[in-house]
């Protein structure tokens, strides 16, 4: 028999990326691929806000030298509004690819799942702690909230509260990027989703997480939550203004 190799034991983590169409896509994703190309199995959950799967994203996964499944959903124009939650459809097309993929194939599947939204800042660090998530996994996140950092204060080992500067009333006082799923208990919750109705700014992690656990029952990580290893990172608009209005180069070039 072939050697069995460490790395089979490793729980797979899936990354559920939603993305769209702008200037500074293709930058961003080359970040993200640059990280999640050196964290051993991972597989890319790619969730594109568009009717079809693009072209620049096509070549992109292509090219991206990992494990990327590659989706597509569009926002209905009705929700494209400031101040409404993005990506809601996108997570959900996510969550439907990787139920839908686990559910024909025998138990054991160690996996776990995690929000990673495509203009953060990820350390390789997070994917060693967020491996062993049992059930949900916490963990801070830098430059959130209108702070250096929000995290979920911990006592004896179990999150007791929330450290944040902002809606502290929430449920669960955490951005997107700071908790993590195990693959088990996604399956166990088939129908927990992210809602459009009724859901208001920053309540998105809330309404998500209620479904499936408790705060007594999270699971700290990254030294009891006292150490940063995501950024919620947000890139500034490009300024175009010097764009020609037409063509006007002799080559096409992909940005
Ligand atoms: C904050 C949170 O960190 C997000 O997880 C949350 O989805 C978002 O607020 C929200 O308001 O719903 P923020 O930096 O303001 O994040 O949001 P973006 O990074 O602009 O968007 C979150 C993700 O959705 C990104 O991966 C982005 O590419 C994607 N997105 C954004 C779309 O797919 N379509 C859009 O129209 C806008
Ligand atoms: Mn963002």
């Amino acid at each position: 028999p072939p050697p069995r190799r460490p790395e089979a034991a490793l729980p797979t983590i899936y990354a559920i990326t939603p993305t769209y169409s702008r200037p500074v896509q293709k930058a961003e994703l080359t970040r993200l691929a640059n990280t999640f190309r050196q964290v051993s199995r991972l597989h890319w959950i790619l969730v594109e806000d568009a009717a079809a799967r693009s072209e620049l994203v096509s070549r992109f996964v292509a090219g991206a030298g990992l494990p990327c499944t590659h989706l597509h959903v569009p926002t209905p124009r009705r929700y494209k509004r400031p101040g409404l939650p993005r990506a809601t459809e996108q997570r959900n097309a996510g969550l439907a690819w990787l139920r839908q993929r686990h559910q024909h194939l025998p138990p054991p599947q160690p996996g776990v799942l995690f929000f990673a939204d495509d203009d953060n800042t990820y350390s390789l660090e997070l994917f060693q702690e967020m491996r062993t998530t049992r059930k949900v996994s916490v963990w801070p996140v830098g430059l959130v909230g209108g702070r250096r950092y929000e995290r979920p204060v911990v006592e004896n080992g179990k999150v007791v509260g929330w450290y944040t500067g902002w809606r502290a009333d929430r449920p669960f006082a955490i951005d997107m990027a700071g908790f993590a799923v195990s693959l088990q208990v996604i399956l166990s919750h088939p129908k927990a989703v992210f809602k459009r109705r009724g859901s208001q700014p920053g309540m998105q992690e809330s309404d998500f997480l209620k479904q499936i656990t408790t705060v007594e029952e999270l699971e700290p990580k990254a030294n009891n939550c006292t150490k940063v290893l995501v950024w919620h990172t947000r890139t500034e608009k490009v300024n175009l203004a010097n764009e020609p209005k037409y063509h006007l180069d002799t080559v096409n070039i992909e940005v």
